[in-house]
């Protein structure tokens, strides 16, 4: 699914519609899972995720007709397609002798393992045993499977309790499929506990490390606003990046191009993702998927706006989105430059805090405090 077609449509579930001038809303919708109380001893870079929320394991195009190996939150996980396309995800382990199902292959609906061929069916049971004989029986051994969503170019799985599935929805991603708007995507992959990687991204005063990569600047904390689910922190900023004519993104590139301007700046924390806007223009998110206490990984998507530009409105479909197609991607490598410095800095205080767990750091930053008690409200769920 490249996602390209549809039109105008850009609500989704648990994101609300959209503006009137093709941007969204961001207005948190997500609503929050049973909670039990806070632990407050628990330390706060040792916390589980709250297991009841979709979290993000693969891209969409990732799963082909492989089997695809993912780990979330400590549990091995293998997906695969069944015959009219539908994403399964089930555990990757056989339950005859533990090897890895990611291994195997895709039979029809089924998984079938590599060692000695047994087959699981999407809910888990054992379906098929090649060398069962006449008189034996299927073994009753199940799997464990999992509640996935393929929607706006990615695959959601839900590793809690099924029944509070519906309560929650995954945040919606609406630009990924808006002809209005040019995507570019890279991964994160740090070896640091989920709780840096978000206190990095609503902190937009760590801009110092990031210099001429960054198309904000000056930013101040004008104001917060916290719940059971969501943190957003709203800056005052200024910033160069305005796509108003065909050759504005050359200032990415060449410095000498760049003027500032006033922008809003708001970062948000829908638990447990995150994402951020700035101005009309710009739109980014993190979508993740903790592995455990020490590592994350996530998708970090950027989203330009071409809003500006109500000419393209009134061309054809198909070169909207032959145009939409030919820039995705296009600022990839200044995503790329920003993870590779963050994670520097991430994966620098896991190793820190491993090393000195009791030290506590002066933080001035009020929008972090904020951010971690909410982890602890929805990590002492995971406890
Ligand atoms: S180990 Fe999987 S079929 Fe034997
Ligand atoms: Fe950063």
């Amino acid at each position: 699914m490249d996602g390209l077609d549809r039109e105008a449509t850009v609500s989704a579930p648990g994101q609300p519609e959209a503006a009137g001038n093709g941007q969204v809303s961001p207005v948190p919708q997500v609503a929050l899972a049973p909670a039990k109380a806070p632990a407050p001893n628990l330390p706060l870079r040792q916390l589980a995720i709250n297991l009841n929320h979709w979290y993000v394991v693969a891209q969409g195009k990732e799963l082909g007709t492989q089997p695809l190996a993912v780990t979330l939150w400590h549990q091995p996980i293998v997906l695969y397609r069944d015959r009219a396309g539908s994403v399964v995800a089930v555990e990757d382990r056989c339950p005859h002798r533990q090897v890895k199902l990611s291994e195997g292959t895709v039979e029809g609906d089924n998984i079938a393992c590599a060692y000695h061929g047994w087959q699981f069916a999407p809910d888990g049971s054992c379906a098929h045993v090649p060398y069962l004989e006449p008189q034996q029986k299927l073994p009753t051994c199940a799997l464990r499977y999992y509640l996935v969503k393929e929607q706006d170019g990615f695959i959601w799985l839900f590793p809690g309790e099924a029944a509070l599935a519906e309560q929650v929805a995954p945040l919606g991603v609406p630009e990924w499929e808006h002809l209005n708007f040019i995507g570019s995507l890279t991964t994160i992959d740090v070896q640091a506990h989920y709780s840096f990687l978000i206190e990095n991204l609503m902190d937009m005063y760590h801009g110092h490390l990031h210099g001429g990569a960054q198309v904000w600047a000056n930013p101040v904390l004008a104001g917060l606003e916290a719940d059971d689910t969501h943190v957003h922190a709203h800056y005052d900023a200024e910033s160069y990046y305005r796509i108003d004519k065909i050759w504005s993104a050359t200032q990415l590139i060449i410095p000498a191009l760049r003027q500032l301007h006033p922008e809003p700046l708001d970062v948000y924390y829908y638990y447990p993702h995150w994402m951020s806007t700035l101005g009309d223009d710009f739109v980014i998110y993190c979508l993740l998927c903790p592995v455990s206490e020490t590592h994350t990984r996530a998708y970090l998507l950027h989203f330009t706006s071409l809003g500006r530009f109500p000419q393209l409105r009134k061309t054809p479909l198909a070169i909207r989105r032959f145009f939409k197609r030919s820039f995705t991607n296009s600022a990839s490598f200044v995503l790329r430059r920003l993870v590779r410095e963050d994670v520097l800095m991430l994966e620098q205080e896991q190793q820190a805090y491993a090393a000195h767990p009791t030290y506590r750091g002066p933080e001035l930053n009020r929008t972090l405090t904020a951010v971690q008690q909410l982890i602890r409200r929805q990590g002492a769920v995971g406890e």
